[in-house]
């Protein structure tokens, strides 16, 4: 599949080199667009090139944002609504706000998510929600952690969560299982917010090789 990556830090690496790995086809968009210091790890990657974010983003057929919170409203703009037109957008940016120092705060209200802001400024793509709640060295090899842990997943469009499932398992090797669908778009404010959490854990454990287990009462319908 050709796919579209906006962002060039942490996250985006770790996901494009997956999916080039996969054989699927990458662009990696960029505020600049230019090959600059830091990104020459896009060249070395099978059928993945830089571009800027607009060229990324017509580019895909699904698109990931990797962007900094703070920063991906502005990087949808560049991107050009029209090229999001009925594709599904994997939304895996946090809302966090570095303003005040560590650890952040949220730039959003209990009564909103950036998913939410992401899919009312692209009302035509379906914004699904899902890998904001773990380092990338986890989301792209889940079984590097081991014992049962789990994703959680946010969006309006049921045949979009399906799509991206598929792929989470298929490619990133995923439990089917492990996947937690929350319901709409609306469910990315628990999941944005749990990052708060995650950061806590982080600065106690010293390191990001964790990840949130839900345990159920078997008998719970899921
Ligand atoms: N690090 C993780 O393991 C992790 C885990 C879960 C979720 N997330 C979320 O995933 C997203 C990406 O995280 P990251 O750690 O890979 O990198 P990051 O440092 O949070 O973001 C870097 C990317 O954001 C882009 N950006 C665009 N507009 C920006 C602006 N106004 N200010 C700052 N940056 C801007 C930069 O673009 P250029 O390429 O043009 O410089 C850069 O590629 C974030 O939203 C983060 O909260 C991260």
């Amino acid at each position: 599949m050709k796919i579209g990556i906006l962002g060039t830090g942490q996250v985006a690496q770790g996901i494009a080199a997956k999916l080039s790995e996969r054989g699927h086809q990458i662009k990696v968009g960029s505020r600049t667009g230019e090959h600059t210091k830091g990104k020459e790890w896009v060249e070395n990657l099978e059928n993945a090139s830089l571009a800027s974010y607009e060229k990324a983003t017509r580019f895909g057929e699904m698109i990931f944002n990797c962007v900094a919170g703070v920063g991906v409203l502005d990087a949808l703009k560049l991107a050009g609504k029209d090229n999001f037109e009925n594709k599904i957008l994997v939304d895996v940016s946090n809302p966090l706000d570095f303003s005040k120092g560590m650890p952040p705060s949220l730039f959003v209200g209990s009564d909103d998510s950036l998913a939410e802001q992401i899919q009312r400024a692209l009302p035509s793509a379906k914004v699904v929600k899902v890998l904001n709640t773990l380092n990338v060295e986890l989301m792209v090899n889940p079984s590097s952690l081991p014992g049962e842990h789990n994703l959680f997943m946010a969006g309006d469009n049921e045949d979009a969560k399906k799509e991206v499932c598929r792929l989470l398992t298929k490619d990133f090797g995923w439990p089917d299982k492990a996947i937690l669908d929350l319901g709409d778009i609306s469910a990315a404010r628990g999941t944005e917010a749990a990052v708060l959490l995650w950061v806590r854990l982080w600065t106690k454990f010293q390191n990001h090789k964790f990840n949130f287990h839900i345990v159920v009462d078997p008998k719970t319908k899921r």
